[in-house]
C-alpha cells in the first residue's frame, strides 16, 4: 500500500477510535455493547472527515434508535433492591415495567396481552424474547406457569442485569444475555420468539434486518412479532395500516403463514410454519 493511502487508513483509524471512546464514555450510550458502539462509529466515519462532526452524527444516529426508549431507568436498580428485600412481586413489577416507554404502555391491557397470544400459540416450554426490553416484568401477569423457561436478549447492560437479578429473585429457568440481535443468534430450543415493537427500530439499523431475524429464527416454529398503533409523540400516522402491511410482507419474505390476533392496543402477528 502506498504511503498515502497508509496515512489515511491510519486517519479513519484515529477518527474511529475517538468516536468509540466518545460514545462508550457517554452517560447515554456506555450501557449498549460495544459491537453496537463500533458498528455505529463505522457508520459515522463513512460520512464525515473530522472526529467531531463524526461523534456528533454517531450520537444523532444512537438517539433516533435508542434514545426515545431510554426512559427512566435510573430508578431501576432501587426497585430490584425493594423487590430483593421482599416487596410485593406484582406491585413492584408494575413500578418497574412503567420505567419503559414499551412496557409502560402495555400496562393497562397485560394481562389480555399475555392470554390472547398464548390462547392462539399454546402454552410454550420455552420463550425467547429478543430485543426484549424490560418485558420479563410481564411474566407474573402472563397466566404462565413459572417453571415456563424464558431467555430474554437486550443490548442495554441496565437491563440485561436487572431482568437476570429478576429470574433470580422469582426462581424462574432461563436467562438474560447482554447481545446485539443483529449478529447470531444464540441456539435456543424455544417454541416461541417474541420480537415485540422492535422491528421498526432494527431496520433503521440495518436496512433488511427483519428479513436477516427471521430467518436466524428458522428453527423456532412461532413468532410473535408487534408494532404499535401510534408513535411515541401519539399521532396515529396511518400506522395500523402500514405495520399491517409490513408484517404481511415479512410473512412472505420468511414462507411462513400469518395471523393477525385480536388485540386493538397493539397489532400482534403470530409468523408461523403451521
Ligand atoms: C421499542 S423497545 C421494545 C422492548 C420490548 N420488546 C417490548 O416490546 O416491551 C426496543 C428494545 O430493543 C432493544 N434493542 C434495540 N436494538 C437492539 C439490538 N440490535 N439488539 C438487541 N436489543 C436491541 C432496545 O434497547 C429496546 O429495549
Amino acid at each position: 500500500m502506498c504511503r498515502i493511502h497508509v496515512a489515511e487508513r491510519q486517519g479513519v483509524n484515529h477518527i474511529r477510535e475517538t468516536v468509540i471512546e466518545g460514545l462508550a464514555s457517554s452517560s447515554r450510550y456506555r450501557h449498549l455493547t460495544t459491537g453496537l458502539l463500533a458498528r455505529t462509529a463505522d457508520w459515522a466515519v463513512a460520512r464525515h472527515a473530522k472526529p467531531g462532526p463524526a461523534l456528533k452524527a454517531a450520537k444523532r444516529k444512537l438517539h433516533q434508535v435508542f434514545g426515545a426508549y431510554a426512559v427512566k431507568l435510573d430508578s431501576l436498580e432501587q426497585h430490584l433492591d425493594a423487590l430483593e428485600a421482599g416487596g410485593e412481586t406484582h406491585a413492584m413489577c408494575r413500578r418497574i415495567l412503567k420505567l419503559h416507554h414499551s412496557t409502560a404502555e402495555r400496562l393497562s391491557f397485560m394481562e389480555l396481552f399475555h392470554a390472547t397470544i398464548w390462547n392462539h400459540c399454546g402454552t410454550p416450554g420455552h420463550i425467547l424474547d429478543l430485543a426484549a426490553g424490560l418485558n420479563a416484568f410481564s411474566l407474573p401477569f402472563s397466566g404462565l406457569d413459572p417453571a415456563v423457561s424464558y431467555t430474554a436478549i437486550e443490548i442495554d447492560r441496565r437491563m440485561v442485569e436487572a431482568v437476570r437479578r429478576f429470574l433470580a429473585v422469582t426462581q424462574r429457568p432461563g436467562g438474560c444475555l447482554w447481545h446485539d440481535v443483529l449478529d447470531e443468534i444464540p441456539p435456543s430450543n424455544a417454541d416461541v420468539a417474541l420480537v415485540l415493537k422492535t422491528l421498526p427500530c432494527l431496520e433503521r439499523q440495518k436496512p433488511g434486518a427483519a428479513v436477516d431475524l427471521m430467518h436466524r429464527l428458522e428453527d423456532i416454529p412461532d413468532i410473535v412479532v408487534s408494532y404499535p398503533v401510534r408513535s411515541l409523540g401519539g399521532a396515529r400516522k396511518n400506522m395500523p395500516l402500514n405495520y399491517r402491511a409490513q408484517a404481511q410482507a415479512l410473512a412472505a419474505a420468511c414462507g411462513r403463514n400469518i395471523a393477525f390476533l385480536d388485540l386493538s392496543q397493539e397489532i400482534v402477528a403470530v409468523l408461523s410454519h403451521r
